[in-house]
């Protein structure tokens, strides 16, 4: 009881403490694309290209997440391997990607934690934990670059990486620019709409 009481207190502080930080990210923009511009920095630091930011990519890894929203492990590690077609099936006709700009996707990271975290924590704590995620971000075939993250109620919070080698504007094109999607909840990069923190809850920032 008294340990319960306890977290209850430590909860309170930190959502206080969090709270501001949460909306100052909030009414800065996007998170994911300040993701999009931590993984720029990283590359450009070993004077690797800069990967172009590509909503139709942003889009099917917000897709991504929200299939895999059951499957967070305690290690920070997402347990789901959706089947290769969904990427054509269900992800992009979600989004509104033109299906013959489907382009290569060269690599994906996700991950997730009980708790939302600013992007540069995300990075370093949840997307770039491993030599393996290291060496995938600075892998020199990716050309594009989206990211999606997501948070559900009393749950988990969720980021998406996808990396392709398509060509600029040309590969994971969006009809209408976009317009179409109907965007439930979290954010991905490059969006037009904002961030919807309605599934962000109380609970789940903390
Ligand atoms: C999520 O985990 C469950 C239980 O382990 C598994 O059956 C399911 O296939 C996983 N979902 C995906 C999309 O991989
Ligand atoms: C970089 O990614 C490409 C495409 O996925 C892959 O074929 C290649 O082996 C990767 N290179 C390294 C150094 O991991
Ligand atoms: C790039 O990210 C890795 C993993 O977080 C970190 O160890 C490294 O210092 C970063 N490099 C730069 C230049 O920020
Ligand atoms: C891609 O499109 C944007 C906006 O329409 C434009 O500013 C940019 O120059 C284009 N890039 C390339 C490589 O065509």
């Amino acid at each position: 009881m008294m340990l319960k009481k306890l977290c209850c207190f430590v909860w309170l502080v930190l959502y206080h403490l969090l709270l501001p930080a949460f909306v100052s990210s909030k009414d800065h923009g996007n998170p994911a694309n300040d993701l999009v511009e931590i993984i720029n920095e990283n590359r450009t630091a070993l004077k690797l290209p800069k990967l172009n930011d590509s909503p139709g990519l942003g889009c099917m890894a917000l897709q991504y997440v929200e299939l895999c929203k059951d499957n967070c492990t305690g290690n920070r590690a997402v347990n789901c391997k959706p089947p290769e077609d969904d990427f054509t099936e269900v992800f992009a006709p979600n989004c509104g990607v033109e299906l013959p700009t489907f382009g290569t996707i060269t690599g994906h990271i996700v991950g997730c934690e009980s708790k939302y975290l600013q992007p540069s924590e995300a990075f370093s704590h949840v997307i770039i934990k491993d030599n393996k995620a290291l060496s995938l971000l600075r892998n020199k075939s990716h050309k594009e670059v989206g990211v999606g993250l997501v948070g559900f109620h009393k749950g988990p919070f969720f980021w998406c990486i996808l990396f392709s080698d398509g060509q600029t504007n040309s590969t994971f094109v969006l009809e209408d620019r976009g317009k179409g999607i109907k965007q439930k909840t979290g954010c991905y990069s490059g969006s037009t709409f904002p961030c919807s923190y309605c599934a962000w809850s109380f609970h789940s920032i903390l």
